[in-house]
């Protein structure tokens, strides 16, 4: 189905499963403990040894020599492999750096081994008897010191100037010049990157933790020089991944390279304190804003110039995409700049891009807010725009932006909002802040096949994911609703390359796009089984359980035949998102305390208002933002990578060092969702809410923060060193 006119009604509208706030159908199985994941394939396979990798001691440089004999000879070891016995590998279309180093290093604790043994401690235990002498090379792992002469991202292809930036920005009766940064992030998700890997002949199949499964399986087949069709990726429960599982990582290539090895079924997951500088994190990034408004408010000048690093043929951080489109002003200059560094491979973390840059853009928008005077709400609708400011013929298929602020301003009690430092409860500085929210909404073509059976059950296959997100839910609702059937006569199957391929979750474009295939694929169906009843497909009603036309009725059980029936479909999207302007809006509201004499930071209250086209499922897209908000605040307060400049790796490894909120760091958070139907995203009307989730959050924090205090911090994370010599008096 090829969608490129606007979404009329369909029997998505009915609403009679779709919109309802629904359990999660895989709930069960992930509170008992009972759903499957990678590692733990128990049923799948006889027998799996133990892999254990190792990674480079160096950030850059080669290996001079690798002494294994001692780990050879260890108890219990069947196989090693190094990139000298690996074969010829290829990089992955999806991987900066190579899974497998060596000689050549590329960054620190890349794989240079893996030990495969019995049990997962003789694995452990031999690899620490590998005997590694390197020759390292000076490598950079200071963005600081190379940003200067950063050059343009990707030849500067999506930077912005229009107007005289320069000239309205000197000419602007009120400017602010103002640099953040962001550090680096981990993903941190709960389930380590892990991997069951079994050959049969030439015939692999993994089964691993990934969000794109057909990325995956041609990268493991593109890696090991093998036909896509050789490989099988098996991903249907997945513990997290914010993007860090979106490309298949050591674990993956090395339980296959250690499978074949051994000539056993194999199985790796990656160490907790391995993860931070062997898998990807989200970059560093340093931002210069400048904005020129009028006396009024209004915006004329607007500049956001970003830098970031990788290692080379890496990409940037691209924090500065929201500017283009945020807010009017008309003479604008966006700039991404990408330095090379030799730190562990940057790439996608939770909203990329937005999640860093409005960090910094909705900070400087607090700041001119105050410097003009204005209240901060007042001042982003002002310069609220109904047109993509570089293109003004493009509307916005939706935009309530300002809804979102101002029914946040209203249910958060704006109106309470005290001059900054002037708030107080007994020893807690108290303050409120609020930022925009903002994140486009991505379409990706997707496949779906769908089954009806003798007994009336439905059963979706699609290599779509779910990691953590709901998707078995959103799916089954979708099937449901265009079938005619209860829930529970649903089945769905994720994760598994030999299903159609689907977008994948990845850019808060799965819910969407995923959904709209199943949707396609329920269209091909429900022609097929009015068909077989003898029914006019066009005038054809679902309900019930039930095909019905007239005064014909036929239960769908009946209607499909004992061998039932199938059908296949791919939703692909025409250039709608080029005529229109698709994306994500929200309001982030947070009420703060700081303690007055330590600094101490505690978030009291938090609430998201979202527009974001059709909401499928209220629950679990609540749960979508919730835990987005709680993401943005652990930017905000808490998440760094510490970078050792000398040696080049994040020195805080582990979830000791590397801190991510708890509970009791996240007392009340409240989600609203307005009303919204998106025609032009697709037939389910719906866009992505995962992502918006945590675009905005950290400045609110901060703006919160120096309500509070009056104390602005632009350096994240916004730790009470930041704040302590700068408090007021204790009184
Ligand atoms: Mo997302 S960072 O595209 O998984």
């Amino acid at each position: 189905m090829k969608f490129d006119t606007p979404a009329t009604t369909n029997p998505i509208d009915q609403l009679k499963v779709i919109g309802k706030p629904t359990d999660r159908i895989d709930g069960p199985l992930k509170t008992t403990g009972t759903a499957p994941y990678a590692y733990e394939r128990h049923d799948a396979v006889d027998n799996p040894a133990y892999g254990y990798v190792v990674g480079a001691g160096i950030a850059k440089g080669r290996i001079a020599a690798m002494d294994l004999a001692k780990a050879k000879a260890a108890p219990g070891v069947l196989a090693i492999v190094t990139a000298d016995t690996a074969g010829k590998l290829q990089k992955g279309n999806f991987n900066t750096a190579n899974l497998l180093g060596g000689p050549e290093i590329e960054h620190y604790h890349q794989a240079i081994a893996v030990v495969v043994a019995e049990t997962f401690e003789q694995a452990r235990a031999a690899a620490a008897l590998i005997k590694v002498r390197y020759t390292k090379t000076p490598g950079q792992y200071d963005l600081e010191a190379v940003r200067k002469d950063a050059p343009p991202a990707e030849k500067g292809k999506n930077d912005v100037k229009i107007g005289d930036f320069a000239g309205a920005f000197a000419q602007a009766a009120v400017t602010l010049d103002a640099t953040y940064r962001t550090p680096d992030h981990a993903h941190a998700m709960m389930e380590p990157h892990a991997s069951t890997a079994q050959w049969d002949g030439d015939k692999l199949t993994v089964w691993t933790s990934n969000q794109m499964i057909a990325w995956g399986a041609g990268d493991v087949a593109k890696t090991l020089g093998i036909p896509k069709d050789k490989v099988r990726l098996i991903s249907p429960y997945i513990g997290g991944g914010f993007g860090g599982k979106l490309f298949v990582r050591a674990d993956a290539l090395l339980a296959a390279l250690g499978s074949k090895a051994a000539n056993r079924p194999v199985k790796v997951a990656l160490t907790r304190p391995f993860m931070f500088n062997n898998t990807t994190h989200r970059p560093a990034t340093i931002q210069r804003i400048r904005i020129g408004a009028t006396k009024d408010g209004t915006i004329t000048a607007i500049g956001h110039e970003t830098w970031s690093g990788d290692l080379p043929e890496g990409g940037p951080e691209t924090a500065a995409e929201q500017t283009k489109l945020l807010y009017a002003g008309a003479n604008r200059l966006m700039a991404t700049k990408l330095a090379v560094l030799d730190l562990p491979e940057g790439n996608a973390m939770r909203a990329p891009g937005e999640a860093p840059g409005l960090m910094a853009l909705e900070i400087a928008m607090d700041e001119m807010a105050e410097k003009l005077g204005i209240d901060p709400i007042k001042f982003r609708v002002l310069n609220d725009t109904q047109v993509d400011p570089a293109k003004p013929e493009r509307l916005f298929s939706q935009r309530q932006l300002i809804k979102c602020l101002e029914t946040g301003a209203d249910t958060f009690g704006w109106s309470k909002r005290k001059a900054p430092g002037t708030a107080r409860d007994g020893q807690w500085l108290t303050g409120m802040g609020v930022a925009a929210a903002f994140r486009n909404n991505i379409v990706m073509k997707s496949a779906a096949r769908v089954k009806l059976d003798a007994k009336g059950v439905v059963t979706v296959e699609t290599d779509m994911t779910d990691i953590g997100t709901g998707t078995y839910t959103i799916i089954a609702q979708t099937a449901a609703e265009m079938m005619g059937v209860p829930l529970d006569k649903v089945v769905v199957k994720l994760g598994d390359s030999t299903f159609p391929v689907s977008a994948g979750s990845g850019g808060q474009w799965g819910a969407n796009s995923s959904t709209a295939g199943v949707y396609a694929a329920c269209v091909k169906l429900r022609e097929a089984v009015a068909t077989s009843a003898g029914i006019d497909p066009t005038k054809a009603v679902f309900a019930n359980g039930r095909v019905r036309s007239g005064n014909k009725s036929v239960a769908l059980g009946d209607a499909v035949g004992v061998n039932g029936l199938v059908a296949e479909d791919l939703i692909e999207f025409g250039d709608l998102g080029k005529k229109y302007q698709q994306s994500t809006f929200g309001g982030h509201f947070v009420e703060v305390g700081v303690h007055a004499a330590t600094g101490e930071i505690r978030i009291r209250r938090m609430l998201a208002v979202c527009a974001a086209g059709r909401i499928l499922n209220p629950k679990s897209a609540r749960s979508q933002v919730i835990g987005a908000m709680t993401m943005g605040a652990g930017a905000a307060l808490m998440e760094e990578l510490a970078v050792d400049k000398r040696h080049g790796f994040f020195v805080n490894h582990d979830l000791a060092g590397y801190e991510v909120p708890v509970h009791a760091d996240i007392p009340h958070q409240e989600v609203i969702f307005l009303d919204e139907t998106d025609p032009m995203s697709s037939p389910m009307k719906a866009k992505g809410v995962g992502e918006l989730g945590i675009c905005g959050v950290g400045a609110a924090v901060a703006n919160a923060i120096y309500n509070a205090t009056g104390i602005r911090v632009r350096e994240y994370p916004i730790t009470l060193d930041k704040l302590l010599d700068r408090l007021p008096e204790v009184v």
